[in-house]
């Protein structure tokens, strides 16, 4: 296939966009509502914050093998002091292996900070829990896991409170001191920490290894709601929007998808994350190799086209270089010296058009979230974003903006993305204060 086959199979006009935010908006309402829909529109017992909130807090952050462990005081007044912070990393041994396993980890990580930092004293430490799967939350500090992805497989926690099995751990670690007052979705976390400081901020979103979005909603929308309906007020729902399944697919998705962990799930993510762009950008350049577009004896590399990381397209798509010399660089790394120029310059474009269409389909579903919200954009909204590929790919934010200038013209500049780094674990802490605060 050419490069302009491939372009034009990738290609998001204006139509097929309005497309996807009809749909997506309509999956959003059937999820409301408790009907089948691709959205899973799950109630997560949490407000937004006032930004009075106070106290000293641990947080811990879980969503990806890198983990986090923070402590931190809210200041009051849209004020978070500097938290100290220790990041551990699971292994292979941790994901694959039993429940027990992997809690065991995380609660010795936990004492060890608590180590570290000298964190002890009489009084209990309140500790918000930002587990980034897809979770059925049954409470504020209570929720089932509903299935793994990101390539998780731990055995054991699918069917199971998590954090129950959190709490478990720490008593069988003597972790004492420490009650888990909330459980938190990290784009909740991202939304709330944002919240904290900026009331215009009303839509989290992660667009890293996996990807998500939550919001706030009004009680009287969300159907399936049996607690009480109070008419003025809100409760933040988590999409899940990774899981999203109307969007066109490719001849490289299908087989993407066929062969990955959870096949016929988390269509959206593997179209946007970066768990899967690299593998994507891969597939075609494979299939590039092996039909003789690419001459560059990149067959043998692309081959192995699923080994293509999401990090080399950051590289290959910011080498501005006229002779593309990072580009080359790296594919020496990859142990392929010699590529002519006007290879890596394919190798870039492929890379670009699928970049392109992740961010086209983020602000789509951004643009679905808002008018959703407020349906003329009359009023100003900031949207909190976290994760690898929004933060340190060089074209997917502006691509991002430039999208929703597509879709809503001038009413565009009332809506700001703004990189919301690590506050995933920040919002657990305010959302466990005010769980505390409640009791
Ligand atoms: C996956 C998880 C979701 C999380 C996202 C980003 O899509 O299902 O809960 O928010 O990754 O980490």
């Amino acid at each position: 296939m050419t490069i302009r086959n491939i372009e034009k199979l990738f290609d998001l006009s204006r139509p097929a966009m309005q497309t996807i935010i009809k749909k997506f908006q309509s999956d959003m309402k059937a999820g409301l509502s408790g009907n089948k829909s691709s959205l899973k529109m799950i109630p997560t017992y949490v407000e937004m914050p006032t930004g009075c909130e106070r106290g000293r807090f641990i947080a811990l952050d879980l969503g990806g093998t890198n983990f986090r462990v923070l402590e931190l005081t809210l200041e009051g007044s849209h004020k978070v002091s500097a938290p100290r912070i220790m990041k551990f990393a699971l292994e292979k041994k941790h994901i694959n292996g039993t429940a027990e396993v992997f809690f065991d980890f995380i609660a010795d990580s936990v004492k060890t900070f608590i180590k570290k930092y000298k964190i002890s004293g009489a009084a209990e430490l309140d500790l918000g829990f930002t587990f980034s799967f897809p979770i059925k939350q049954t409470g504020i500090a209570s929720g089932i896991l509903i299935c793994w992805n990101k390539g998780f497989k731990a055995r054991g926690v699918v069917g199971n409170d998590v954090v129950k099995l959190m709490k478990e751990a720490f008593i069988r670690k003597g972790v004492g001191n420490i009650k888990i007052s909330a459980l938190v979705n990290d784009t909740v976390g991202t939304l709330v920490a944002r919240a904290y400081e900026d009331a215009l901020c009303d839509v989290g979103v992660i667009i890293g290894t996996g990807t998500n979005a939550c919001y706030p909603e009004k009680l009287a929308c969300i159907k399936k709601w049996k607690g009480a309906k109070n008419k003025s007020r809100h409760m933040i729902i988590n999409i899940e929007w990774g899981n999203f399944d109307k969007l066109a697919l490719t001849q490289f998705d299908r087989y993407l998808d066929k062969t990955s962990e959870n096949p016929g799930r988390q269509m959206l993510e593997k179209m946007v994350s970066g768990m899967y762009l690299g593998r994507i950008a891969g597939l075609i350049l494979k299939d590039m190799a092996r039909e003789g577009v690419l001459s560059c004896g990149c067959d043998s590399l692309f081959r192995k086209g699923e080994s293509f990381e999401t990090e080399y397209m950051s590289v290959i798509e910011g080498d501005n270089t006229d002779s593309l010399k990072l580009t080359a660089g790296l594919l020496k790394k990859m142990g392929l010296s010699g590529v002519s120029l006007n290879d890596r310059k394919t190798i870039k474009e492929i890379c670009s058009i699928v970049s392109l269409r992740a961010a086209r389909i983020s602000a789509s579903c951004i643009t679905a979230i808002i008018t959703k919200i407020d349906p003329d954009v009359s009023g100003r909204h900031a949207i909190a974003i976290d994760g690898s590929v929004f933060e340190k790919h060089p074209t997917f934010a502006d691509n991002m903006k430039k999208t929703l200038k597509d879709l809503l013209g001038k009413r565009s500049s009332r809506i700001k993305l703004v990189l919301a780094k690590d506050g995933s674990g920040k919002g657990a802490a305010i959302i466990a204060a005010v769980a505390a605060a409640a009791g």
